[in-house]
């Protein structure tokens, strides 16, 4: 892949705990392209009950959390890669509000998920319904970190 190829590419997550960036940086030394963290603005607790606590409240509510920043050239890319822990069996509230809140018509979209023990549960038809437009092809499940389980050919491009 040449230079001009590896720009199209965007590698945009959320991690509370560090996991699912870990992957994303993966991803990004094997293909290249932008990293973009999606960040709620009002942050999680550090505790871990708390943060369960607040994050299947949100779910249940269906909220979507503001972010901190949106990203603004969305349309130059044409692969994203979209990175959630599973929370609570689906994705996480912030990467609902990030897809939400942009286009993702005639995109190829590569979602890569990061479980503690769960798999991928329901988070990528739940994130396929969010965006009907593009094409979404197989998600990367990781387990926790375990980054030495992610081939070039998971990756599809
Ligand atoms: C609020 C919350 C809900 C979670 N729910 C699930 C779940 O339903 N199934 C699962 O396998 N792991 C669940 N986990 C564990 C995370 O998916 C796992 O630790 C993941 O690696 C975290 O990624 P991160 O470090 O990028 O935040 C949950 C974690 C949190 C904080």
């Amino acid at each position: 892949m040449n230079s001009n190829e590896t720009s199209k590419i965007l590698i945009a997550y959320f991690s509370y705990s560090g996991n699912t960036q870990e992957i994303a940086l993966k991803i990004n030394e094997m293909v290249g392209g932008v990293l973009f963290r999606i960040e709620p603005a009002k942050k999680y607790p550090e505790s871990y009950q708390d943060v369960l606590k607040v994050g299947k409240d949100e779910i249940i509510r269906k909220y979507r959390p503001p972010l901190k920043k949106k990203l603004e050239n969305i349309e130059k890319f044409d692969v994203i890669f979209i990175g959630s822990p599973n929370w609570c069996k689906t994705i996480a509230p912030p990467v609902v509000t990030f897809l939400s809140v942009h286009s993702f018509s005639g995109k190829r979209v590569i979602p890569f998920i990061s479980h503690g023990g769960g798999g991928k549960d329901s988070c990528v038809t739940d994130l396929k319904k969010m965006i009907p437009k593009a094409t979404v092809l197989e998600a990367i499940v990781v387990y926790g970190n375990h980054i030495e389980t992610i081939s070039r050919k998971m990756l599809k491009l």
